[in-house]
């Protein structure tokens, strides 16, 4: 099976430049000029269109047990929703409750995907319990399993959340695995604490999420993570950094020789504070942790992406139902599903929204559009920050995340001109509302190949179910 393109502006993390593209048998076997293949199964002709390597989401919850609610998409959903938006990697975290079992857990969730992934993907093998039997089940799930990359939750105490001596004994084994560790950053009693006070005080709706844990408890968790790299040596990688005292946190552990990668999701960058205090429950679509914070924020975050202090840019996708799941914090909500989540004793109130926002499918459409044709960004730092940089810093370069000869052939043929508005009536994501409701985009992918295969034909899907595989990675030396 063979695919030529034809003509297209070719988009790499470094350069641009107007070529030809030929595939072979899922992989790139040519780049040049007026290439010409007698048994090309299909011609795409892409002239004034750009031609990008398949975007990766380094940081997705497709089968997420959370806050007591499953999350809402399934990995054909997901993986289609992906597809769509020009996504053609997704790496997941893997998030075991703290009683699970950790070998058992990265089978379940590769069985999640297995067979029904249209895309490809991986997993961040997430260590909620460090105990006598967790190095020798981790040492086996990165020789055994394909995984080299961990994640760990300093937020969210008694569910994922894990202690200190945890956090020290994970980062060791890290290093000496040659594996990175990606964190979420927040001081979990910080949280806890001012949630309970601000629910005593009667402030219970969405918009009080955020002042529950403001942008001191963000960047102490960074800070925190940072003395324990520093102390450890592990390669750390912050997952959705949302404020400025954050990105200082880790660029001056940083200065101090510290390896460290900093990621920021679209909602940050796209969205702010103020839509989670709109009225009638609306905000609680809007509730994601660490939470949207004001718009400054978000502006130093895109300067951050252009002069390359933020990394790469993921989704944090984390699906919930509008109507049901994020109404379980509604203040007439009847019953708390797991009283041990209630945290403050009180039934509907803002603790008790399950966090995060969907977004698989917009990342790079919001990305071009807010940031590239805003000027924000330029075409390098879009596909850099979005796809080159997670092939490297998680061991996918330059299989993914690359136009090179030899890497595999997942491209996105992406209409510059296309002007549209998002919406739930038309995305593909099982969720009954977007974040981004009516808000007008330009640029779309037109085409999407996975290994060769075309998934998204002219903006419509054609995939197949199942297309996608599991990426099976190795160790940094
Ligand atoms: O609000 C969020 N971020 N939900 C998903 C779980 C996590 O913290 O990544
Ligand atoms: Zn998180
Ligand atoms: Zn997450």
């Amino acid at each position: 099976m063979s695919l030529l393109i034809k003509n297209g502006t070719i988009v790499t993390a470094e350069t641009q430049f107007i070529g030809d593209i030929l595939c072979r048998e899922g992989v790139i076997v040519e780049i040049g000029t007026d290439l010409t293949s007698k048994d090309a199964a299909e011609t795409i002709d892409a002239r004034g269109k750009y031609v990008f390597p398949g975007f990766i989401d380094p940081h997705v919850h497709i089968y997420l047990p959370f806050m007591g609610t499953f999350s809402k998409d399934d990995y054909a959903s997901g993986s289609k929703a992906a597809l769509m938006g020009g996504t053609t990697t997704l790496i997941e975290m893997c998030c075991p409750s703290r009683s699970d079992d950790p070998r058992a857990a990265i089978q379940l969730w590769k069985s999640k995907a297995a067979g029904i992934s249209s895309c490809d993907y991986t997993f961040h093998m997430g260590v909620t319990r460090f105990d006598e039997g967790t190095a020798e089940a981790l040492k086996l799930i990165v020789a055994d399993e394909g995984i080299t990359s961990f994640k760990v939750f300093l937020a969210y105490k008694g569910a994922f959340g894990i202690e200190d001596t945890e956090l020290y004994q994970t980062l060791s084994l890290a290093r000496e695995l040659g594996v990175v560790v990606t964190a979420h950053c927040e001081n979990a009693d910080l949280v806890l604490e001012t949630q309970k006070k601000l629910v005593a005080e009667g402030k219970t709706g969405p918009e009080w999420h955020e002042p529950s844990r403001p942008v001191t408890v963000e960047a102490e968790g960074c800070h925190h993570l940072m003395s324990f790299a520093e102390m450890t040596g592990a390669e750390v990688y912050v997952v959705h950094t949302s404020c400025i005292p954050a990105v200082e946190a880790i660029t001056a552990a940083r200065k101090r020789g510290v390896k460290a990668w900093i990621e920021t999701v679209a909602p940050y960058l796209t969205l702010d504070s103020s839509h989670a205090e709109l009225p009638n429950f609306e905000g609680a679509k809007y509730v994601m942790s660490p939470p949207l914070r004001s718009k400054e924020h978000g502006d130093f975050l895109w300067e951050c992406l252009a002069n390359g202090t933020v990394d790469t840019v993921g989704t944090d996708h984390a699906p919930f139902d509008f109507a049901t799941q994020k109404h379980m914090g509604h203040p007439a909500a009847s019953q708390c599903v797991d009283a041990s989540l209630n945290l403050t004793g009180t039934a509907g109130n803002f603790t008790l929204i399950p966090n995060g926002i969907p977004s698989v499918e917009e990342r790079v459409k919001l990305l071009y559009s807010e940031g590239v044709c805003r000027g924000r960004i330029d075409l390098q730092t879009l596909v850099r920050c979005a796809s080159t940089k997670a092939a490297e810093i998680f061991g996918l370069y330059p299989q993914k995340g690359a136009i090179q000869v030899g890497s595999d052939a997942d491209l996105v043929i992406w209409d510059p001109q296309w002007l549209g508005m998002i919406s739930a009536a038309t995305h593909s994501m099982a969720t009954d509302y977007s974040a981004f409701e009516g808000r007008q985009v330009q640029g779309r992918a037109e085409h999407v190949t996975v290994r060769g295969k075309v998934m998204v034909r002219n903006g419509g899907w054609v995939g197949e179910t199942g297309w996608g595989t599991f990426l099976h990675r190795s160790p940094k030396p």
